[in-house]
């Protein structure tokens, strides 16, 4: 037998699901030597389960990207994970000797879990015709020329030096210069360069917050829903988390958030509704962290997209007092993988900040940082922000009406960002869109993750246009369309 599976009917974790886990076990352990998988009837008898379980485990696989559908063959291992698998197998071996072996259980503090654990984007999502996606780019889209120009130049005699050096804890002088002359003042941000440290993207910045900021039990206040990362990493840092829900007008003004240390929020577009927060909420926020000695953590990773109305100046902007803590990212408006972002905030707590920094990684790299101020020095910067403004915008243009005319529910339109925030009705179970979908070469983001609290929400997903061309959304809003009708009459 290939598939080693001790499923139990009684499990709360559906059958479908234990069958998947040990699927990907077996292809871990390299029990497919010839990379197909049994057919599903096969496999049902062999198991003595529906088909339907094994239908639904194998979809997963194919959207987690373990293995694909091929002509003739039915389905089968994906090359980069058969790759991995011999090593793996090599490990997990029966007759491997396991005296002697250290007591894993015993000797490792475990990691924190992934908050998109069973959403992983299958490793080709870039193949995928209609890949619905706001965390990831559309690569062909991207200014290759104009960043290999800058990454060469910062290589070059004059930046060697402060590309390649071991900074011991200091940022490239140059790229912070930058930021506070001709990238921050767009936010209406005044600041000098004692205010600001660059950071591996802003997931580092949350996690030197947590390691500044937070003690166990320190009362930390995060917009519900809200990003599922920057709750797992303050968290783990030991911090209580508050929940507090989002309207129309962004975050709610509740008693709470005069009981906490921190308030984290994306007043630009609030993720994942997208909306904005209002001008009286964020003097009020303000009001309430000076009344009650509160910092604010402003999480501006999008601003630079909007396609409606005029900007609204960051809340930094306005804060006279420090008490906000500004993030911003270079991963929507350029690149996630470059996993480069800077905070601004008061010189005390960057001090400290840096400081953990130093001990985790000294610095972000150098030759990334040298390539970005010469690629902003250069005027690259602000012109790929203006065409990729104009792009979104025209792909905003077209997946608002698309939204309207093929889903079945009505979906508000954000000003800017990246996504659409659908919630379907109550019973409808967005991951069994998701899955279907992508059997049709649609990827959409679940929203599930993004909730607060113990009953999982499953009716809501994230329809992203930042990674998918302009002129395949119309055909994936009608793949999505039918595919979610036909599950409403189901
Ligand atoms: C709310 C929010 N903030 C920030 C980021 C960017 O994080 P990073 O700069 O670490 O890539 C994301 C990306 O998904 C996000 O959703």
């Amino acid at each position: 037998m290939t598939v080693i599976a001790r499923l139990d009917p009684d499990s709360p974790t559906p059958l479908y699901r234990q069958l998947r886990a040990a699927l990907e076990e077996s292809i871990s352990a390299g029990h497919f030597p010839d990379g197909r998988l049994p057919s599903s009837r096969a496999l049902a008898t062999e198991l003595g389960v529906s088909r339907n379980t094994v239908n639904l485990a194998y979809q997963e696989l194919v959207v987690d990207g373990y293995v694909s559908t091929q002509p003739r063959s039915g389905l089968v291992v994906n090359a980069e994970v058969a790759r991995r698998a011999p090593v793996r197998a090599a490990a997990a071996r029966p007759e491997a000797p396991r005296r002697g072996r250290p007591p894993w259980d015993e000797l490792v503090v475990p990691g924190p879990r992934d908050p998109f654990e069973g959403l992983r984007l299958p490793a080709d999502w870039s193949q995928y015709p209609y890949p619905f996606l706001s965390a990831q780019i559309d690569v062909e889209h991207f200014p290759r020329q104009a960043l290999a120009g800058a990454l060469r130049e910062a290589l070059r005699d004059d930046h060697a030096v402060a590309s390649l050096q071991d900074s011991r804890g200091q940022d490239d002088p140059w790229l912070v210069e930058q930021l506070c002359s001709r990238v921050l003042p767009a936010r209406g941000i005044t600041a000098t360069p004692e205010d600001v440290l660059i950071t591996s993207g802003s997931q580092q910045a949350f996690y030197l917050l947590g390691r500044a900021l937070v003690r166990p039990g320190t009362r930390i206040a995060v917009e519900n829903p809200g990003w599922a990362d920057a709750r797992a990493i303050l968290g783990a840092a030991g911090g209580e988390i508050v929940p507090v829900d989002v309207d129309a007008g962004g975050i709610v003004m509740t008693s709470a958030l005069s009981h906490v240390r921190l308030t984290c929020i994306t007043p630009s577009h609030q993720l994942p509704t997208g909306v904005t927060l209002s001008i009286a909420r964020r003097r009020e926020l303000l009001d309430i962290a000076v009344a009650s000695n509160s910092l604010i953590v402003e999480d501006d990773y999008d601003s630079e997209l909007r396609y409606q109305g005029r900007p609204t100046p960051a809340l930094k902007a306005i804060d006279t007092q420090d008490r906000v803590i500004y993030l911003g990212s270079l991963s929507k408006l350029l690149a996630p993988g470059l996993r480069l972002g800077f905070v601004v905030a008061a010189p005390e707590l960057i001090d400290h900040m840096r400081r953990w920094r130093r001990i985790i990684i000294r610095h972000p790299p150098g030759v990334l940082q040298r390539a970005l101020a010469v690629f902003i020095d250069r005027g690259d910067y602000h012109r790929w922000l203006r065409r990729n403004r104009a792009t979104m915008k025209r792909k905003w243009a077209r997946i608002v009406p698309a939204a309207a005319e093929h889903l079945p529910w009505p979906v508000a339109a954000p000003t800017g960002g990246l996504g659409l925030w659908v919630v379907a009705d109550k019973d409808f179970d967005s991951r069994q869109l998701r899955t279907r979908a992508a059997t049709e070469g649609v990827l959409l983001e679940q929203g599930q993750p993004l909730f607060c609290g113990p009953t999982p929400v499953t009716n809501t997903f994230r329809l992203g246009y930042a990674a998918i061309r302009e002129e395949r959304i119309e055909e994936g809003m009608t793949v999505i369309g039918r595919l979610a009708r036909q599950i409403i009459d189901s």
